[in-house]
């Protein structure tokens, strides 16, 4: 079996922001990502750090300090969110992006507000926040550009795969130069983020990249057998096109988004392995081990 690849990381000495001692940033822009008939409110969050040091690779994610205490007496808990630009930076290199939900759950008491993610949404330009971070090591993309990178995102799980993205195929410069696919999830189009009448982000790196995106919207579309439609369906029907990727052993993959979804990927992608004669636990194990099956649900 082959060794463990060689993903991107900090330098040993990088500074990670910590609660006890947290960096003050300062939110410039919020844009609505998600249609105004779509009862979601999802932000593009743009945060300026004055030129304070905040060192990250892609795919990791900032601590966001809520401030005040909950009714207990208690801190807010620390949230994180996946930072959804890449390092050279948002509008500028002084600045990084977020994408947030706000997190409203419909219960027969009332509607309960998420705190962390209610505290970001309703920040206006020129608010300072307190940050921690950056958090996460493994998420993140091999050192060696020649890697397949197979990307499968549902709602704001797409955030670290723009910073991927942005960073795989820069405006000028050097373009990643192994193959890339995206198969990205939502209800419906109005929700999803960076790829929709609000934002396109991702049509425009998928041009400059020449990858293909394979779009589920649960909501609006249904699968032959009537079903909603999920990625893991979309992945069923791309499955042959897309097996020599995934079998390449310079193919990494990663999932993000909600909580599950990795199970339907994960079963789609042992049935395609399986037709094909191939020992789907082994090569499981084998990503596993090698780095190359990346998750990243919450
Ligand atoms: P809050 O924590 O208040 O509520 C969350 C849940 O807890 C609710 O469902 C609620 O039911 C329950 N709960 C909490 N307190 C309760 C109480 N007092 N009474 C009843 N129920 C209570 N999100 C995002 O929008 N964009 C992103 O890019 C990311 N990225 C990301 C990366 C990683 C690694 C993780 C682990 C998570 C994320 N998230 C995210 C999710 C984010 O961190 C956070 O969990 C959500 O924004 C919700 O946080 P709130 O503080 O808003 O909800």
């Amino acid at each position: 079996m082959e060794g463990q690849i060689a993903k991107r990381s900090l330098a040993a000495d990088a500074v990670s922001y910590k609660l006890s001692n947290p960096l003050a940033v300062r939110m410039v822009q919020a844009r609505r990502l998600s249609a105004a008939e779509s009862g979601d409110e999802i932000y593009h969050l743009t945060l300026k750090l004055e030129g304070r040091a905040y060192s990250f690779v892609e795919g990791q994610s900032m601590g966001i300090v809520t401030p005040g205490l909950r009714e207990d007496g208690k801190p807010h808990k620390l949230r994180l969110y996946s930072i959804a630009s890449a390092q050279h930076g948002d509008i500028d290199s002084d600045t990084i992006g977020l994408c947030v939900k706000r997190l409203v759950e419909h219960r027969a008491e009332g509607p309960y507000h998420g705190i962390c993610s209610n505290y970001l949404c309703n920040r206006k330009p020129g608010d300072e926040l307190l940050v921690t971070g950056p958090v996460g090591k493994a998420f993140s993309l091999p050192v060696d550009s020649s890697f397949g990178v197979l990307m499968f995102a549902t709602g704001t799980g797409i955030a670290p795969f723009r910073a991927f993205l942005e960073s795989m195929y820069p405006a000028s410069g050097a373009a990643w130069g192994g193959q890339a696919a995206l198969f990205y999830g939502a209800r419906t189009r109005a929700e999803l983020a960076y790829l929709n009448d609000e934002n396109d982000d991702i049509a425009t790196l998928a041009r400059r990249g020449r990858f293909a995106v394979h779009v589920a919207l649960s909501r609006q579309e249904k699968t032959a057998t009537g079903e909603r439609m999920y990625v893991q369906h979309r992945l069923r029907e791309a499955a042959h096109d897309i097996w020599p990727l995934v079998k390449d052993s310079k193919t990494a993959i990663y999932i993000c988004g909600i909580k599950g979804m990795e199970h339907g990927i994960a079963e789609t992608l042992a049935e395609t392995a399986r037709s094909h004669g191939a020992d789907w636990e082994q090569l499981l194990e084998q990503w596993k081990k090698r780095g190359l099956w990346n998750v990243e649900v919450y």
